[in-house]
């Protein structure tokens, strides 16, 4: 059971990470859609707007609540995400919200001092009204997708993705029903580890495919690290309680490595050195989740010290 100090910390510390995943996957598809498809393009465009109304009111109730060490993550921020917003605005017409970024910029960590009365009915109401969008992004995410395997809409976004982003959506959403019944998400770490191995693999394979031909070198670093994480996946799978500690020292710096590969590709996108169809904020998206990815298997490891 989670005392209400750490029910508060973890809800606004997941919904600080995921609620802002959330709404960008609604930017890649967006982005992904054909103008032929303008009625998908605006249902997306509303699921956006209504997760980064979410996001703001985390963001409010946060100040001053959230741990150092998940701040100093990198995993809500980083320090492209500003840059790569407005160059994505600029780019596609797509209105997003930059004044959440600079907000979140400015949070400050909790110092020890209670939080607020009632901020633990505030959170719970919160958490609620989110697992209900993210329910309303599931519906649409499957729908999209399963008109894409029908043949009825063409989208850039690889089926495959589509599948990628459904899973982060119901990881979510499940975390998100755990914490409401005071449960500790992500408890299981074997699951745990699974999960982020193949999403981070997925990634790789997601850049290896959307980098132009000619960019051989960043296109084999990209497949070595595909068949990195399907191995590790592979012995994740496998692992039992007592392999486990060595098979995430691996995880993590397999996830240290992808980490450096996705911060040069966010800044050679940004200085425009990277020919690709990459759409320039998934290289940020990708980067914060190899983030906070490398902060759970961290805290996993620190609390074996
Ligand atoms: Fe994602
Ligand atoms: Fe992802």
């Amino acid at each position: 059971m989670l005392d209400e100090k750490r029910f508060i910390q973890i809800s606004l510390e997941l919904n600080l990470f995921f609620a802002r995943i959330m709404k960008e996957h609604m930017i890649f598809m967006e982005a992904g859609l054909l103008a032929k498809n303008s009625d998908l393009i605006l249902e997306a465009d509303q699921l956006k707007r209504s997760f980064e109304k979410l996001l703001g009111e985390t963001v409010d109730l946060s100040d001053g609540v959230i741990r150092q060490a998940t701040m100093d993550s990198n995993e809500f921020v980083t320090p492209y995400t500003l840059e790569l917003e407005n160059m994505v605005e600029s780019l596609t017409g797509i209105c997003i919200d930059t004044n959440l970024t600079l907000k979140e910029m400015e949070l400050e960590p909790n110092l020890g001092y209670n939080h607020p009365s009632q901020l633990g009915e505030r959170v719970f109401n919160l958490n609620n009204r989110i697992i209900n969008l993210i329910i309303e992004i599931i519906n649409f995410k499957d729908q999209l997708l399963s008109k894409v395997e029908d043949c009825k809409i063409f989208t850039f976004i690889y089926p495959s993705m589509q599948e990628h982003l459904i899973r982060e959506a119901k990881f979510y959403l499940n975390s998100l029903i755990n914490l409401q019944e005071r449960k500790m998400p992500e408890k299981d770490i074997i699951k745990t580890e699974v999960f982020w191995d193949e999403i981070m693999g997925e990634h790789a394979k997601y850049i290896r495919g959307m980098l132009d031909p000619t960019e051989e070198a960043l296109f084999n670093e990209a497949n070595d690290f595909a068949i990195l994480f399907e191995k590790l996946t592979g012995e994740t799978i496998d692992a039992v309680k007592q392999s486990i500690v060595e098979i995430t020292k691996k995880n993590l710096k397999a996830t240290e490595g992808i980490k450096e590969f996705k911060s040069s590709s966010a800044e050679g996108l940004l200085a425009c050195e990277i020919k690709s169809i990459i759409n320039p904020l998934l290289a940020d998206h990708v980067l914060r989740e190899a983030n906070r990815y490398i902060r759970v298997l961290k805290t996993y490891l620190n609390t074996l010290k």
